[in-house]
């Protein structure tokens, strides 16, 4: 089958999920696809609508859970120079989908623009973090966003402004979309002050969560009020093991894979989490990461 004729961006078949996850966790994906540039993206979405290939998009891998049996669809990763561009314009940040947090950033800081000091050590994309609405307790992405520049899934480019899109907690409609690029508000500050603002978050992230070992991050939702963490904790959870899946010892709302964890050791490891919180709490705690069946 040569469905994929006229592609110019990197191709494969059989790609090993678990080196695009954070977790390291993940069977195969039966395609797997790099488009160069738009009209490379466009061609792909129409070329696996009209082949009836079910697709996804994956950024760093930072926030799911794949299955063990892989995907039997197309991945679709905007890791392209073209999709990773970087811009500033006075206080204004227009950044391509595929742009790492860990870049953007950064260069920001070197600018003395602040606003996105909060976003230093989430492990994503530009594209996923707005997709996911990334942030911490207090500060979402979605507060720093202009505009989001998406395709569909039939090819059209639009511009979407931020009162277009609906933004929750960890959720936005985006989802809907392929995020091209998008623009975001800044302000001036000074290098100094930037530079001790990532700092301050980088240190709380160090002290609080289990960064050396791979995981996908917070594993639910906060409920409303409170911390899954800090339940899961009190339900002394912490340390518990299910083949290489582990609950951290250092923050309870992490599960990290201490060896060649299987993404059903993690699903049997959250619905011991979810029952025994809700047998001690009577709160029903709701992934955060999303799982690819
Ligand atoms: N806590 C415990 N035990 C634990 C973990 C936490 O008692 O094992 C307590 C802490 O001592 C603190 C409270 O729970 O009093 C809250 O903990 P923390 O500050 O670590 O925040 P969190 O609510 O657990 C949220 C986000 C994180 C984000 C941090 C930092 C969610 C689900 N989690 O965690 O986001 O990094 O705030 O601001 O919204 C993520 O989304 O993947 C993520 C890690």
């Amino acid at each position: 089958m040569n469905w994929q004729k006229g592609f110019k961006g990197k191709f494969r078949t059989q790609e090993f999920l678990k080196e695009h996850t954070t977790f390291k966790i993940g069977g195969p994906a039966k395609f797997f696809f790099e488009p160069r540039d738009t009209e490379d993206l466009r061609l792909s979405l129409s070329l696996v609508k009209k082949n009836r290939i079910p697709i996804l998009v994956i950024g760093t891998g930072s926030n799911i859970l794949v299955s063990d049996n892989g995907f039997k669809g197309m991945v679709l990763r905007l890791n392209a120079p073209s999709f990773k561009k970087i811009a500033f314009k006075h206080s204004r940040l227009k950044a391509g989908s595929g742009a790492l947090l860990s870049r953007v950033v950064p260069k920001a800081g070197e600018l003395g623009l602040s606003g996105a000091e909060f976003l230093w050590g989430i492990p994503g994309t530009v594209g996923g973090a707005l997709i996911m609405n990334a942030g911490v307790r207090e500060k979402y992405i979605a507060d720093l966003v202009e505009d989001v520049r998406v395709m569909d899934y039939d090819g059209n480019i639009k511009i979407l402004k931020k009162s277009d899109i609906k933004f929750g907690y960890r959720s936005s409609d985006l989802s809907k979309y392929i995020v091209l690029n998008a623009t975001f508000n800044l302000v001036k500050s000074s290098k100094k002050e930037v530079k001790a603002r990532i700092a301050k978050y980088l240190t709380y992230r160090r002290d609080t969560q289990d960064l050396s070992l791979p995981s996908a991050g917070c594993v639910f939702k906060n409920p409303k009020g409170n911390s899954a963490g800090r339940l899961i904790d009190l339900c002394g959870l912490k340390g518990k093991r299910i083949g290489d899946a582990c609950i951290s010892f250092k923050h309870a709302n992490f599960i990290v894979n201490i060896g060649n964890a299987r993404a059903k050791d993690v699903l049997k490891l959250m619905s011991l989490i979810r029952r025994e919180v809700k047998n001690k709490f009577n709160i029903n705690l709701k992934p955060e990461i999303k799982i690819w069946k």
